[in-house]
């Protein structure tokens, strides 16, 4: 039996290349090594989207078949949403009796997103709990690895004191879940800021050739270089981000580089050979991504039928859980 992997995403938008790199290339890779469990972390995007739900049905979908295009193969993962999986709140129930509060609010995302989010009312035991619903997320599966970003890692480790305080109380019942990390440092956005769709400054993964090309003349560069002919920088420039992140012409990179940083070369030609790598790369997505969505009903099928696969999962680790901390009526 191959070791289990689960991870999620919140359906919040559309995806873009920064999931690409950050995550789905991962999940992509650990499918032949692994048993993967991937899923719609629908109740978490609710955490912090609760006043306005109108796009979290598409965007499941939507997010869904990026996954898909991308390589994450329903045949070979099971794929599925996490509130058609009630037993991950029954069992986030049973976790929260055990876990003292300022173990969530000492996690740093919580204080960062608070202070972040200002327009949002985070002050909800929904948010408070984020951390510790991933923990049941995760466990409920039995799962010995978790891909995650960087930024997820204190998660993990909260969940992992959890389970072990858990454990003190009615024994041994699941394995202490261990971080896989994204080796890929994070994407920039096309503006130099934290990439994320409230600034715009995304390519997703659904964009076409031309609205690409568009994005990337217009990407944030060295500042100070004004006229071709200057010495440029090339470390921590985005545009050479992602040309080391998306141009697999290494050469052709390195070239750019040694030209750029003797400043023997325009930031169009830089930035033409980089709209080319990224639609060579998004051409195969964008026609599996159509594939996929030819089929109207195929997407929701394929979330219907991993939801079931993984409730019978779950169901058979709440009987053991039950049974474990003395809910015992049969
Ligand atoms: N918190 C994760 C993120 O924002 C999403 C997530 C929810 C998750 N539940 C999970 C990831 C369980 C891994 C395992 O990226």
């Amino acid at each position: 039996m191959k070791p289990r992997v689960v991870s999620g995403m919140r359906p919040t938008g559309k995806l873009h290349i920064g999931h690409l790199v950050g995550a789905l290339h991962q999940w992509a890779d650990l499918q032949s090594t692994y048993d993967c469990m991937y899923f719609v972390a629908d109740w978490h995007a609710l955490t912090s989207e609760y006043a306005d739900t109108d796009g979290l049905t598409s965007y499941a979908y939507d997010n869904v078949a990026d996954w898909i295009a991308a390589g994450v193969d329903p045949e070979q993962s099971t794929l599925f949403v996490q509130s058609l999986v009630p037993e991950h709140a029954e069992l986030y129930l049973l976790l929260s009796m055990v876990v003292p509060i300022p173990w969530l609010e000492r996690v740093p995302t919580y204080k960062e997103q608070i202070a972040q989010l200002v327009e949002k009312d985070l002050s909800t035991l929904g948010f408070l709990g984020y951390p510790l619903l991933q923990g049941a997320d995760v466990v409920i599966y039995k799962a010995q690895y978790v891909p995650v970003g960087e930024d997820q890692v204190a998660h993990l480790e909260l969940n992992r004191e959890v389970i072990r305080r858990f454990h003190g109380f009615y024994g041994e019942l699941f394995p202490e879940p261990q971080p896989l990390l994204s080796h890929f440092p994070r994407l920039p956005g096309l503006d130099n800021r934290k990439m994320s769709k409230s600034y715009g400054n995304t390519i997703a993964l659904s964009d076409d050739a031309e609205s690409v090309k568009k994005k990337v003349m217009r990407m944030f560069t060295d500042p100070k270089r004004i006229r071709a002919d200057i010495p440029g920088t090339v470390e921590g420039n985005p545009v050479f981000v992602y040309h080391d992140a998306f141009n697999p012409d290494v050469a052709e990179v390195d070239d750019l580089k040694t030209r750029y940083r003797a400043g023997t070369v325009g930031d169009v030609e830089v930035k033409q050979k980089l709209v080319r790598a990224i639609n060579t790369m998004l051409d195969p997505i964008r026609e599996r991504r159509a594939e996929v969505l030819a089929q109207p009903t195929r997407v929701r099928e394929i979330l219907m039928d991993g939801s079931s696969r993984a409730r019978t999962i779950a169901r058979e680790t709440m009987t053991q859980v039950r049974e474990a901390v003395g809910l015992n009526y049969t």
